[in-house]
């Protein structure tokens, strides 16, 4: 059977040459980040860099390595005025003429690197009309205004996930040809579940409604919500996220009283609106307990946010009891 290729279903599902190029250098760069991956401790890149990023975590040797190779790659295209990384302090200038910024998570879910397990690359292409030296000001678009945006998911096979407003489709990384092939069309995300995903562990920090929320799912067939619900956490964001648009379910990274000014633990820019775009056009949901993430304007690059993302009944009763 002959399947797409990535540049097939670029070149019949967008205009923009150049949108299809910078989708294409992202997608040869992820073949650079799997074999960086694949050698692990052989390679010499597992552990610390010995750094913190910007919002005080510790580096990994990958996330400095996948961020240096994302952003020559990007930095590489005129079509690319500016980029913003989890990894970089500021924004990070290219082509003053480009048409596009990108704001990516080099490497989401790097504490698994040392395990080995799955983490992935996260995107987001906005567009800009500015000229002049490139600002921060720029990139603060709310996620609704996103032109494509998509990961690759280091897995046991690498995917690439992607979304340029038409829905979401899923490629598979075909060793053999070195192309990534068409595996999935029609990504949907159902109204309902039965499987949610959460660090339980944090279960008596969060707010009042959160804790309500997510009990009633433990009660299970005994408890209000009448139904036995599995539960399922890998510690990625971009790994969660793909189950749940493989077979639906519901992820939350809510708000926790530890660090009240805190708005929560994922970043805007880099997880949350990216994911949440992919996420809506498979049919799905993502909010905070105050609603759509996608509508939220941003105030600064590398802001946090609670998310409630997936099934779109389960986010809309979870939001609800916030509410009440
Ligand atoms: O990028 C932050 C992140 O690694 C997400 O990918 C993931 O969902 C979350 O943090 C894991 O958090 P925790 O350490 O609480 O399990
Ligand atoms: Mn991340």
């Amino acid at each position: 059977m002959s399947r797409a290729t990535l540049a097939d279903y670029l070149t019949t599902h967008t205009d923009s040459t150049s949108l299809q190029q910078l989708v294409i250098a992202l997608a040869d760069t992820s073949i650079d980040i799997r074999q960086d991956l694949a050698g692990g401790a052989l390679n010499d890149i597992l552990g610390a860099a010995g750094a913190e990023n910007v919002q005080g975590e510790e580096q990994k040797k990958l996330d400095v390595i996948a961020n240096d190779r994302i952003k020559a790659a990007l930095a590489a295209l005129p079509c690319v005025r500016g980029i913003a990384s989890e990894e970089e302090d500021d924004v990070v200038p290219a082509h003053q003429g480009g048409e596009f910024l990108v704001t990516f998570d080099p490497l989401d879910g790097s504490s698994n690197i040392d395990i080995n397990s799955m983490v992935g690359t996260i995107f987001s292409v906005l567009g800009s009309n500015a000229d002049g030296p490139l600002s921060e000001q720029e990139f603060l678009q709310p996620g609704r205004q996103q032109i494509a945006a998509g990961y690759m998911l280091y897995g046991p096979s690498v995917m690439l996930v992607l979304t340029v407003k038409k829905g979401v489709v899923m490629f598979t990384y075909d060793p053999q040809s070195g192309q990534y092939l068409l595996t999935d069309d029609q990504v949907n995300i159902p109204a309902d579940c039965k499987e949610f995903a959460i660090n339980m562990s944090n279960q008596r920090h969060w707010a009042p409604a959160m804790q309500r929320y997510i009990a009633e799912l433990l009660e299970g067939k005994e408890g209000p919500r009448g139904k036995d619900y599995n539960m399922r956490w890998v510690a990625a964001m971009v790994a969660d996220v793909h189950r749940i648009l493989c077979r639906g379910g519901l992820f939350c990274y809510p708000w926790d009283k530890r660090k009240p000014e805190q708005a929560g633990k994922l970043r805007l820019m880099y997880e949350a609106n990216p994911m949440g775009l992919l996420v809506e056009q498979a049919g799905g949901r993502i909010c905070t307990q105050d609603g759509p993430i996608l509508d939220i304007q941003p105030e600064q690059i590398h802001q946090r946010v609670p998310v409630i993302l997936g099934a779109a009944n389960e986010v809309d009763l979870c939001v609800s009891y916030h509410q009440s």
